[in-house]
């Protein structure tokens, strides 16, 4: 399933990221072909942003992903609430289900088939990740632009920055999203920024494989910059 309801605040004013262009293409359509690639993959589920359903409707249409069954759900106010109802809507007898974000268009199919293998071998839950090259502090966060205090600087040899797609056994993640749902509405704990972090968070076990540098995400104004590079490095 993808996520591919969000605005895109921090790359700037402009249509929802998802269907920002990368090469000409939108970063939804790169990324529902990724995963298609992957003999894995046999169902696309995609939350669109909410008034944008029709549009994402037609524009999978148009750009060749017909042999693949393709199916669009409007999306929610926030990641984890998009993921929750594109998981609504995957058929019941479906039992492994990779999340994987519209903003990584660039992902190598490579590691579509290496999550999916490793739900496949007996994990619960997998996630795609890499090396750090920054170190990192942990710091007591201040009000814009005044010096943080810095609390500790974690060990980066045992750090990795995750990517997507995360690979869920669905009965975990089903439970997991429906824990998260019964606390919210207790008025608990804040949306976590994946998914992942829902299985941590309720009691389950979550395993990293390597990812790739391809499979970054786009946020920033930067990453489109990079991202064009690597798809002409690719087309070259
Ligand atoms: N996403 C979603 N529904 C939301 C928010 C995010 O489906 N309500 C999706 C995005 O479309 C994206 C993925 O979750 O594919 C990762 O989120 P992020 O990179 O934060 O994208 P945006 O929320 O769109 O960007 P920003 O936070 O800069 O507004
Ligand atoms: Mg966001």
């Amino acid at each position: 399933m993808v996520p591919a309801a969000g605005r895109g605040e921090r790359l700037g004013p402009g249509a929802p990221k998802a269907l920002r262009e990368l090469g000409g293409v939108p970063l939804l359509v790169h990324a529902v072909r990724a995963l298609a690639r992957s003999r894995a993959v046999g169902l696309v589920v995609v939350a669109a942003p909410p008034e944008g359903v029709a549009e994402v409707v037609t524009l999978l249409g148009s750009h060749g992903l017909e042999g693949k069954d393709v199916r669009v759900v409007p999306g929610g106010a926030t990641r984890q609430e998009s993921v929750r109802l594109g998981l609504a809507a995957i058929p019941a007898e479906v039992g492994i289900v990779l999340v994987h974000d519209a903003a990584r268009p660039l992902v190598p199919v490579e590691v579509v088939d290496a999550v999916a293998a490793a739900v496949r071998a007996g994990a619960e839950a997998v996630v795609p990740a890499v090396p750090l090259a920054d170190t990192v502090k942990r710091v007591e966060p201040q009000a814009a632009g005044a010096p943080e205090p810095v609390l500790d600087t974690p060990d980066r040899s045992t750090l990795r920055a995750v990517q997507t797609p995360q690979g869920f056994r669905r009965d975990v993640l089903a439970r997991v999203h429906a824990d998260a749902l019964a606390e919210e509405a207790d008025g608990g704990l804040p949306p976590v920024t994946d998914d992942a972090g829902l299985v941590e968070r309720y009691g389950g076990r979550v395993v990293v494989v390597p990812g790739h540098e391809e499979a970054f995400k786009v946020t920033r104004p930067l990453d489109l910059v990079l991202a064009e590079a690597v798809l002409a490095r690719r087309r070259a």
